[in-house]
C-alpha cells in the first residue's frame, strides 16, 4: 500500500481541475448550478470502499453519508438530518445501506474489543449477535460468523430506515423510496445485494401493505 504525503493531495487536486477543464471547460460551472442526485449512500467510513470509485458514479450523482459500521441510529441528528435533506429536498429515488465483509466495527463488536466511543457505538451489534446467537454458532469458522453478522447488521439497518419519522411521513405522503440493502466484499470488489425481508415487513407494520416488492 502506497501511501500520500500529504501535499500529494493538493497536487492531485490541480492536476484533476486541470484535466477535467480540458475535456469539459464548463464542468465545474455546471456542477455549481446545483444537485439532484436519484441515490442516498449510507455506508461504513471504512476507507477501502469509496462509494463513486466502487460504483463508477461521478459528482452529483450520490448523495452520502457515512458512520462507523453504517448505522442508522434513531437519535443521531447527523444522519436524520441528512436523511430528512436527501427524501424531502433532494427527493432521492433510492436510499442504500452499504455494508461490508471484514468490518473492523463488526469485529470489535462481536469479540468485545471496541474501546472508547466506538464502545459504545457498536452496542447495537453486539445486540444483534446476541439475538442470532444461534444462527452465528451453526457457522463453522470466525470469518463466516463475522459475514453473517455484516449481513445482519445491513438488513438490520434498512429496518431502522423504516422506523423513522422521516420515512413515516414520506410513506404517508404515498412517496415510496426504493430501500436497497448492500455488501461490499473487499476480497472481490463486488457488491451483493442482499434479499430484503419485505413481506415480513409489511405483516410487521414496518412498511406500507402496497410497498413495492415481496
Ligand atoms: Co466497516
Amino acid at each position: 500500500m502506497e501511501y500520500y504525503d500529504y501535499s500529494d493531495l493538493l497536487d492531485n487536486n490541480r492536476r484533476w481541475v486541470d484535466e477535467t477543464l480540458k475535456r469539459d471547460p464548463e464542468y465545474f460551472a455546471k456542477l455549481a448550478e446545483g444537485q439532484h442526485p436519484p441515490f442516498l449512500y449510507i455506508g461504513c467510513s471504512d476507507s477501502r470502499k469509496p462509494l463513486n470509485t466502487i460504483t463508477q458514479t461521478r459528482p452529483g450523482e450520490v448523495f452520502i453519508h457515512r458512520n462507523v459500521a453504517n448505522q442508522i441510529s434513531l437519535t443521531d441528528m447527523n444522519l436524520l438530518s441528512v436523511l430528512e435533506f436527501a427524501i424531502e429536498s433532494l427527493k432521492v429515488k433510492h436510499v442504500i445501506v452499504c455494508g461490508h465483509y471484514g468490518c473492523g466495527g463488526v469485529t470489535a463488536a462481536y469479540r468485545g474489543t471496541a474501546t472508547g466511543l466506538v464502545e459504545n457505538w457498536v452496542t447495537p451489534i453486539k445486540d444483534l449477535a446476541l439475538v442470532h446467537k444461534d444462527e452465528l454458532n451453526e457457522l463453522s469458522t470466525e470469518e463466516d460468523r463475522l459475514n453473517r453478522l455484516s449481513e445482519l447488521n445491513v438488513l438490520a439497518q434498512v429496518r431502522n430506515l423504516c422506523k423513522t419519522s422521516i420515512l413515516h411521513r414520506a410513506f404517508a405522503r404515498g412517496d415510496y423510496p426504493q430501500l436497497h440493502g448492500w455488501i461490499f466484499a473487499i476480497r472481490s470488489g463486488l457488491i451483493q445485494e442482499q434479499q430484503l425481508p419485505l413481506g415480513n415487513w409489511k405483516e410487521l407494520g414496518l412498511i406500507p401493505k402496497d410497498y413495492p416488492g415481496s
